[in-house]
């Protein structure tokens, strides 16, 4: 029996952790087994390095380096630890982030080699690849201002990737793109910037589409 993987892409704001929890909703009502991760994180150690990625108030000094090598640790985990197995079982896996996030952040965000970049990831996941990535995308404005407004509700939560400046996260942005071109088959586009109800019928149409037969 082979489940199935499908990721959430995009930039701050985007809308994934909405459509995530409706399409496992959704899915969960139409009677298949559903599994909602995140990344970094998930798995016990996994959540630990997310709060040294980002709330850990002695993380100032970390470098890029260091950043791309704990997203992929997490990674390496999460694969082996909850993906593999959940697959194997027939269970449909619906992740909040993936490897793409690190093709935007570390290497068009921070500027690493996106050669270097690409190793750590195949050595991260080796054959365990997403059957469906969908790209939520929204404009730098309104990622901008969905990130603010989280964060004023959250005001005593630092967080250090989320003060980057816009320039990281325009960057990023540019990197979900070249995702997005290189593997189309792959990595579907949606637009993001209409209301939840209005994405969430474009995602469970592509969602549809990758389902196993029952
Ligand atoms: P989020 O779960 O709120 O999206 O936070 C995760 C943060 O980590 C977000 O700012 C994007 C960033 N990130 C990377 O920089 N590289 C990665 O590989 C992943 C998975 C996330």
């Amino acid at each position: 029996m082979s489940g199935r993987f499908i990721t959430f892409e995009g930039t701050e704001g985007s809308g994934k952790t909405t459509q995530i929890g409706r399409l496992a909703a959704r899915l969960g009502e139409a009677g298949w087994c559903t599994r909602v991760l995140r990344e970094p994180g998930t798995t016990p150690i996994g959540e630990e390095i997310r709060h040294t990625l980002k709330h850990s108030p002695s993380n100032h000094a970390m470098t890029p380096e260091t950043e791309l090598l704990l997203m992929n640790a997490s990674r390496a985990q999460l694969v082996r630890e909850i993906i593999r197995p959940a697959l194997a079982a027939g269970e449909i896996i619906l992740s909040d982030r993936f490897y793409d996030s690190t093709t935007a952040y570390q290497g068009y965000g921070r500027g690493l080699d996106l050669g270097l970049v690409q190793k750590v990831i195949d050595f991260a996941v080796g054959d365990t690849r997403p059957h469906l990535t969908i790209y939520l995308k929204v404009s730098p404005e309104v990622s901008a201002a969905r990130l603010a407004s989280r964060q004023a509700k959250l005001p005593f939560i630092r967080d250090r990737i989320e003060v980057a400046d816009q320039q990281f996260f325009a960057r990023a942005a540019r990197g979900f793109e070249a995702v997005a071109a290189a593997e189309p088959q792959r990595v579907r586009v949606l637009e993001a910037s209409g209301t939840a109800d209005e994405v969430g019928a474009q995602v469970w149409e592509l969602v549809q589409s990758v389902l196993p037969p029952r």
